[in-house]
């Protein structure tokens, strides 16, 4: 049987990497294979692009620039890594994925919903994922929390309004899509654990339900 496809997004230090150490312990004790994957990155060519976007550049770098190499290492992730793993039964777990370039593209820097569109439309065509966990988290909260892991790259480098705007966006499209579960990021560890852990279990069930 196909997989399926589970996504962690929110702005940084919302506590995604736990969260996902969470998620595949939980579908591995429940007999699932699972694949993790990262964004942007997780395929030779992919990380390097992720280098490339994070780097510290002497110029400009152009909203469409990032925008696209963003979905270049979508694709290549996408087409060499998450479809084959869906294809072969195992569930793969990612650590962000499209919702990342509509907020913090879209939202974030503002670029068109016409050009998100056409470009998510080219490099993805249709696919989404099964589900998205959604961690919510007041910018400044989160970028404290990076910060304590070391240096920001040039993305974390954007000021607090920019993170405002994407936090916005990912609130709203999560309001649009009954698939992209909010879970407030902002309680300890350990209450952001539970929540995660009940929405997968229900989640599951509900696969459960409609194989049986
Ligand atoms: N709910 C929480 N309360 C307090 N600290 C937290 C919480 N969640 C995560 N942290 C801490 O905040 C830091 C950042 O968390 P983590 O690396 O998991 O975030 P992330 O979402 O993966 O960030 P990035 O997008 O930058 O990879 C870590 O040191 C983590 O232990
Ligand atoms: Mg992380």
């Amino acid at each position: 049987m196909r997989g399926k496809f589970i996504v962690v997004e929110g702005l940084e230090g919302a506590g995604k990497s736990s969260v996902i150490g969470l998620i595949k312990e939980t579908l591995q004790a429940a007999g699932k294979q699972v694949e993790q994957t990262r964004e942007p990155g997780g395929t030779p060519m992919a990380e390097a692009i992720r280098d490339c976007v994070k780097h510290d550049w002497n110029e400009n770098v152009a909203e469409e620039t990032e925008l696209l190499l963003m979905y270049a290492a979508r694709v290549q992730l996408l087409t060499n890594r998450i479809l084959p793993a869906l294809d072969n039964g195992a569930w793969v777990v990612g650590d962000r994925h499209d919702l990342s370039s509509q907020a913090y593209q879209g939202g974030g820097r503002g670029v068109s919903a016409q050009t998100m569109r056409a470009i998510s439309d080219i490099a993805l065509n249709g696919f989404k994922p099964d589900l998205t966990i959604y961690l919510d988290v007041e910018p400044a909260v989160g970028l404290e929390r990076a910060r304590g892991r070391g240096e920001l790259d040039r993305i974390e480098q954007a000021g607090l309004a920019f993170f405002e705007r994407t936090r916005e966006r990912y609130l709203e499209l999560a309001g649009q899509d009954d698939s992209i579960k909010v879970v407030s990021a902002m309680q300890d560890m350990q209450s952001v654990h539970k929540a995660v852990l009940d929405e997968i279990t229900l989640y599951l069930s509900s696969q459960n339900e409609a194989t049986a």
